[in-house]
């Protein structure tokens, strides 16, 4: 073990989650991520493979085997949590699946993954948070406050509850000495956006999409000791959307 801060990141291989790994790896944290494919060959950085978990979070019995396993990586203590692994389902032709048309099956899957794995790891890693007095940062969406034209009624609601849990755990785990904050991202130029996303953008106050690295800023604003007094709280990162 190494004297480096330590940060559990889901979902990083890919757009918000992988500039996040970047993010940190540049302030000289140590990564373990977690994602349902194996470390990807092609984008390697230092330690990644042998720090990378490989769950399906939208499977609770996996999810909390995987808390051992990392616990068995950290020397009792974890810096920072990020629950970013986000999954947002459509329907046939990339429709969008309303409250009515939502499978239950779906429904719960959405859960597992954007919500219940949250609070699982978080759970499951207390005493290691604790002894680290670590961050906790739930990535959210613009789409858990309003309805939005492409993320459906699922994926909506999941957000919506994570932004309600980011409250739940703040109050939770703060005597502990354990932060716990949301970011809600706009459109930000990843893989999740849909065709048509370009109209929204049209009309945002600042007239673009959002970079992953964007995010990722304020992911590592979170979990810094420059936000060492806030807690519990949500940041729009959406160039103005929601106003
Ligand atoms: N992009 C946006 O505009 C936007 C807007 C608002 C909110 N967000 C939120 O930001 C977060 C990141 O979004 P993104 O756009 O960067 O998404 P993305 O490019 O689709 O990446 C999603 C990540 O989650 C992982 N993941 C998905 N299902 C998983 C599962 N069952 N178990 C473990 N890992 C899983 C994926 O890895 P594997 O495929 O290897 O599992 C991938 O690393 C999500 O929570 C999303 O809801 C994004």
């Amino acid at each position: 073990m190494d004297g480096r801060k330590v940060m559990l990141l889901t979902g990083a291989s890919r757009g918000i989650g992988h500039a996040t790994v970047k993010r940190f790896a540049r302030e000289g944290w140590r990564i373990i991520t977690c994602s349902r494919h194996p470390f990807p060959e092609q984008c390697p950085w230092g330690g990644g493979r042998e720090d990378h978990i490989q769950v399906d979070l939208g499977d609770p019995n996996a999810t909390m085997e995987a808390i051992e396993e990392i616990k068995s990586r950290l020397d009792g203590r974890l810096h920072a949590l990020v629950n970013n692994a986000g999954i947002s389902p459509k329907g046939p032709g990339g429709a969008r699946l309303n409250t009515i048309d939502t499978d239950l099956r779906t429904w719960g899957q959405v859960f597992h993954v954007n919500f219940f794995s949250s609070i699982v790891l978080a759970r499951g890693l207390q005493e290691e948070l604790s002894a680290a007095k670590g961050a906790v940062v739930n990535v959210t969406s613009i789409a858990g406050s309003r309805v939005h034209p492409f993320a459906g009624a699922a994926y909506a609601t999941s957000k919506a509850a994570l932004k309600a849990l980011t409250r739940e755990m703040a109050h939770d785990f703060g005597p502990m000495g354990v932060r716990v904050n949301a970011i809600a991202p706009g459109e930000i130029e990843t893989s999740i956006l849909s065709p048509g996303t370009e109209k929204i953008v049209e009309g945002l106050p600042l007239r673009r999409l959002g970079q992953p690295r964007e995010v990722a800023d304020v992911i590592w604003f979170l979990c810094s000791d420059a936000s060492s007094y806030v807690t519990g709280t949500e940041i729009e990162v959406n160039a103005g959307q929601h106003v």
